[in-house]
This record gives structure tokens, C-alpha cells and sequence, in this order.
């Protein structure tokens, strides 16, 4: 096992740390003789009883992880007064709006540490909420600089370092772009940071999660002290964070250690798997201001656009439910990680290293193998079981890609879900889940077939 473990790397709650108690985990259940059915009802095969046996203290850190991160939505839910009368919702402008939407934005911006925050519906995706915080910051003859490697695959015709086809990318509006290539193994490049931040470089862009790439995602400490070493040698470089598959993972947020502008999607960890579309622009309060001016229009602010009464109550209700799904989806990746490598496989990250994000990289390196994976996923998931995903095009991304998502909400990657682009190694990505225990019924599946 890594030296690294996990209890050390989740420290008890800042606020509350006595009250946080180890809980019986519940690993053993199916595992071993003291259970209450015979060895020959447990639905897990050998492989997965085995891996789950031996991550019973990777599976209490991430309990405790939960509890630490309950505490914080609770208290931000009591600060903002979060009752009943906020999920009736609005329509039209949403100028009627009874201050549930004040309330929800208050209630993340308590928990992610920052001073505003902006949760709505009308965001499309995380693309689309990063989009408007680029958006917010950026200007002609500015310069944008992407620190951990290539940005995820979708921002690149958002930059315009794909073309974007005059349809009013980044480097259509004149600002330019630069990249920090990752250092060997997957790194951030320290070294090379120190001395990349210039005058002009108005924005620097850090990705928490590993993305598409065979990279380590940050830790929110990393995160913290990179933006330390940008604003040394800039202090008026603005940082924005995509935090997309990050939210929960930890026990702070980037914010907290000096993000100006975090942005991220709600049918990924923040959505608490129940919210059915939108995103999330939080950090500055003025920067947030320019953000919202991004996704409507200047001058209409924060207190506009209106979000049904059921998307409401789904918001205030998932963002409950988000440090638990966060955990389950965890405690997936750990044993996605421990099977797949038990089988030859190469993992990203590693078994039982500490996680960064709720992703789980497994090189498959063939088309073939990734194409089953994703197959057998969808086979074992609640919805659409009888459905053969293909890969395909798919709007913001260049390669060719191919997703399992058995999913409730539509592309929801906090449900149990992967994909991959068709290309070498043919690298399958694993996230989400509602409980992990069907991470542990679908790697029975997906062993059966690679
Ligand atoms: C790190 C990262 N950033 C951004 C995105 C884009 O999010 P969305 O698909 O919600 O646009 C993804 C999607 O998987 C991602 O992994």
C-alpha cells in the first residue's frame, strides 16, 4: 500500500474535528465468514471481494471526508436560512423570485470559501460556466495562460486553439494563448512555472482534474501554491480554476487558498447526482458580477433568470446530498483502481494513493478493449441497459469519443459513468456512482469481457 495513505491526507474537520467518529465501515458486508449469507451469495467476484477487503481504511478516510464536508453544507445551508419557501422557484425574469436563488448562492459561496458565487440552470454545462469566467476576466491583447498541460478538450475551440470557425473564440477577440507542457510523469512543471507568468499575462487557467490527459490531478494544497508562485511574479494575474470533478474531494475548496474565479458544472459533484442540469461561476464578487454578465447580459446582474420550483428544490437538495455522493464515487475509483491493477492494467491514480477528483484512468490500449469497458457499463447500469453505446462525434471535442451513461440525468458524470476518446492508449475514464457497491457489480461485468 502507498505510503501516502488517506487518513493523513483527510484531516479531521477544521471546525469539528472531535465530532467526527470513525464509523464502522461498512466494507465488510458481502466480504468475509462473519456475514449473514454464504459465501456463494456474495454478488461480488473474487477480485472485487478481495480488493474491497483490503481498502477498509481508505473507506473510513473518505466516511470521515463525508462527515467533514456534511458539516460545512450544513452550516452554510443554516447561515443562508434554507427553508421550504425557497424551492417554489420562478418564472419569466425571475424578478418575483421569493430568494431561493439568493439563498443558493449564498449557501455555495459559504461553502467553497469564496465571497459570490453564481449557481444557475442557465449555465449548459462546465464548459459553458468556465466559458463565462474566461469570458469575465479576459480582453483584447491579453494574454491567457494554461498552467497543468492542455486544457480539457472541449475548451479548445473556447481559446481558439482549435479552430473555432469565426464563431467568436478567445483568439478571435485578440487574446492570445500559451500553454505550460506538463512535466515527465504528469506533473505540473514547477520549474517552468517559476518564470512563465509575464506582465501581460492577464489569467492564468488551473484544471484540478486530470481531464482527458495521463496526468496527476492537483491537490487544492498544489492548487494554493501555484497560485503563490503566479502571483509573485504578477499580482494582477487573475486565477481561475476549472473545478470540475474536484468539488468534495477534499475538505477546501480553491478559493479558500486564493482562487479568484472557480467554476464547474452541477450534473458532475456538486449536483449531488439529483440536479438535472446547470453550473456554477463562484470566487470575486466583481469577477463573479462580470461572469453573470457573461452568461446574460451587462447590467442585468445576479438577481435575474428564473429556474423552475423543481430545479430549485433538486439544487438546494443535491448540494445536500454532494459530499455522500462524492464519497461513494471515491470509494468507486478505489476499487475500480485496485481491480484493474490487480489485473496487469495501468491506473491513474494509482491504488489506494490518495484522491485528487472522482476520476479513474485505466490505460486499456486497444480500441477494442475500450469499446467493451464501455459496453459492459452500460449493460450493468439502470438506464438504457438494452443500448449499445458507439463512439462518435460529439459537439467540442475533436476526437472521436465514446461514453457509458446509464445515467438518470442525461450525461450526468456524478452517476456512474465512463468514457474515453478513441485514441492511443485508449484510455477509459471512470466517475461518479451513487453507491459503490455498483462499481463493484460492474467490474464483475467488465472483467467477464476483457
Ligand atoms: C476537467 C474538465 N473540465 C471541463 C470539463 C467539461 O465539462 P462539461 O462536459 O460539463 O462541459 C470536463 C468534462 O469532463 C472535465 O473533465
Amino acid at each position: 500500500m502507498n505510503a501516502w495513505v488517506l487518513s493523513s491526507a483527510f484531516p479531521a474537520c477544521p471546525a469539528h474535528s472531535t465530532a467526527v467518529s470513525s464509523p464502522t465501515p461498512t466494507v465488510n458486508v458481502c466480504s468475509s465468514s462473519q456475514v449473514a449469507f454464504h459465501h456463494h451469495d456474495n454478488p461480488f467476484v473474487p477480485e472485487v471481494v478481495k480488493a474491497v477487503d483490503s481498502l477498509n481504511s481508505e473507506f473510513q478516510a473518505v466516511d470521515n471526508l463525508v462527515a467533514c464536508n456534511t458539516t460545512r453544507v450544513l452550516r452554510a445551508f443554516r447561515t443562508a436560512r434554507v427553508g421550504s419557501h425557497y424551492f417554489g422557484g420562478s418564472t419569466g425574469y425571475g424578478h418575483d423570485e421569493a430568494g431561493g436563488r439568493e439563498a443558493l448562492d449564498q449557501a455555495f459561496a459559504h461553502i467553497v470559501g469564496s465571497e459570490s458565487a453564481i449557481v444557475r440552470s442557465q449555465f449548459f454545462s462546465g464548459t459553458h460556466a468556465i466559458t463565462c469566467a474566461l469570458f469575465a476576466i479576459l480582453r483584447p491583447g491579453d494574454e491567457l495562460l494554461a498552467v497543468v498541460g492542455a486544457p480539457y478538450d472541449t475548451l479548445e475551440e473556447v481559446i481558439g486553439k482549435r479552430d473555432s470557425h469565426g464563431l467568436g473564440s478567445l483568439k478571435d477577440f485578440g487574446v492570445e494563448y500559451r500553454e505550460l507542457p506538463l512535466a515527465e510523469g504528469g506533473r505540473l512543471d514547477w520549474d517552468a512555472l517559476m518564470g512563465a507568468v509575464k506582465p501581460y499575462t492577464k489569467c492564468a487557467l488551473i484544471q484540478r482534474s486530470c481531464g482527458y490527459s495521463w496526468r496527476q490531478s492537483l491537490s487544492v494544497n498544489e492548487i494554493g501554491k501555484a497560485i503563490k508562485m503566479i502571483k509573485v511574479q504578477n499580482p494582477s494575474c487573475l486565477v481561475i480554476v476549472d473545478n470540475c470533478y474536484g468539488e468534495f474531494v477534499e475538505n477546501i475548496e480553491p478559493p479558500m487558498v486564493g482562487a479568484d474565479l472557480i467554476a464547474g458544472s452541477l450534473i458532475k459533484n456538486p449536483g449531488g447526482t439529483i440536479a438535472p442540469c446547470g453550473g456554477y461561476v463562484a470566487g470575486r464578487r466583481s469577477l463573479v458580477e462580470a461572469a453573470a454578465a457573461r452568461l446574460s447580459a451587462p447590467g442585468l446582474g445576479l438577481e435575474c433568470g428564473s429556474t423552475p420550483g423543481n430545479v430549485m428544490r433538486a439544487y438546494f437538495q443535491g448540494l445536500f446530498l454532494a459530499p455522500q455522493m462524492v464519497g461513494e464515487a471515491i470509494k468507486g475509483t478505489f476499487l475500480i483502481a485496485e481491480v484493474m491493477a490487480s489485473k496487469g492494467y495501468k491506473v491513474q491514480p494509482l491504488p489506494c494513493v490518495v484522491r485528487h477528483d472522482i476520476v479513474q484512468a485505466v490505460q486499456l490500449g486497444n480500441r477494442e478493449r475500450l469499446l467493451a469497458f464501455c459496453e459492459a457499463v452500460q449493460r450493468s447500469s439502470p438506464v438504457g441497459s438494452f443500448t449499445k453505446p458507439v463512439a462518435g462525434r460529439t459537439p467540442g471535442y475533436a476526437s472521436e469519443v465514446i461514453f457509458a451513461d446509464g445515467t438518470f440525468i442525461d450525461g450526468s458524470t456524478s452517476e456512474l459513468s465512463c468514457d474515453g476518446p478513441l485514441r492511443d492508449p485508449f484510455t477509459v475514464f471512470c466517475q461518479g456512482g451513487t453507491h459503490w457497491t455498483q462499481w463493484g457489480l460492474v467490474l464483475g461485468e467488465i472483467l467477464k469481457v476483457i
